[in-house]
């Protein structure tokens, strides 16, 4: 079984999703892995960098994303008939080994899934309700992936920024989590809030539903030369080193480049449309770099 892995930092805008495609796109093309994307985040960007939004209109319109599968567990058709198999787009970006389970503009209804959840609470004649949702929260992801697991050696979840349901359960379905920083101070508060989360996540689980999921590494993105050598960006990086210790901090960081940026108006990832450009580079180093830590 391969690995499930998110990627995550309650901070929004540090290159989280920019860091799941790059990854992606690397395990496939320069090391022959088979990999899965999900898209968790209704910003659907990382959907958007690796299929056009026409292609992604079409799909919608199908009922051919994420949201559907979601649906599913939350509120069942009796005459549903569509499988996640049929739902993910396969060699997307005309790479073979990288695959794309579509995200949605509109993922779930907090209120449907309480509803939801209630009525099971009561069924079970349940007064905790907590139980009832954490155990729900467990298990969505994990049921959702079961039956393509086995079909891939990665399987990287692109978390939205925050705590949401999604996230939640996303992290307690991986095997690892990476977080992307940029080395400043309020991403760095985004990585000890998320730190303090985990722990609790793994407290409300006991031993039956234990979540034994573990940091892969801390990636800075997004540093620029500059920064770099200046006093603030040295403070930041004491303050990290000193909670997590340098062993979590990736050595390659990921610098700032247009072309990084630039590569979503082409639907794929730099290492695809800019591959000599030094965000690609870095891309290609940190892949080895995390693949040899694991
Ligand atoms: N190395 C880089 N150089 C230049 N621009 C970058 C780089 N990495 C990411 N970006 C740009 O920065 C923005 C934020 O990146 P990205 O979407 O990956 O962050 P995110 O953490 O996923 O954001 P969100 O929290 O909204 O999901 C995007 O416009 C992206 O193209
Ligand atoms: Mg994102």
């Amino acid at each position: 079984m391969g690995y499930v892995i998110a990627t995550a930092n309650m901070k929004g805008g540090v290159g989280k999703t920019t860091l799941t495609v790059n990854l992606a796109t690397c395990l496939a093309k320069n090391h022959g892995k088979r990999v899965l994307v999900l898209d968790l985040d209704s910003q659907i960007s990382a959907t958007l960098s690796l299929m056009s939004p026409l292609d992604f209109a079409k799909r919608r319109k199908q009922r051919l994303t994420f949201r559907y599968l979601i649906d599913e567990v939350v509120n069942p058709e009796p005459n549903a008939k569509l499988t996640i198999q049929e739902i993910i787009q396969s060699q997307v970006c005309n790479l073979p080994g990288l695959d794309l389970l579509p995200g949605d503009i509109d993922l779930y209804d907090e209120f449907v899934v309480s509803e939801m959840l209630h009525q099971q609470a009561v069924a079970l004649g349940e007064q905790d309700f907590e139980t009832i949702w954490n155990r729900f929260e467990r298990v969505l992801i994990n049921n959702i992936l079961k039956s393509v697991r086995q079909d891939y050696d990665f399987i990287l979840l692109d978390c939205a920024p925050g705590y949401n349901l999604l996230t939640r359960s996303a992290l307690a379905g991986s095997d690892f989590y990476i977080l992307p920083a940029k080395p400043e101070p309020l991403s760095v508060v985004g990585i000890q809030l998320l730190e303090r989360r985990i722990a609790q996540l793994k407290d409300s689980h006991g031993n039956e539903t234990k979540i034994d999921i573990k940091m892969l590494g801390i990636v800075f993105s997004m540093s620029n030369a500059n920064l770099l050598t200046g006093r603030y960006y040295k403070q930041v990086m004491h303050r990290v080193v000193e909670d997590f210790g340098v062993e979590k901090i990736c050595k390659t960081q990921i610098p700032v480049d247009v072309n990084v940026a630039k590569a979503v108006d082409s639907f794929m990832p730099v290492v695809l449309n800019a591959p000599q450009s030094a965000g690609s580079k870095a891309f290609f180093q940190l892949t080895q770099e995390l693949l040899q830590k694991l």
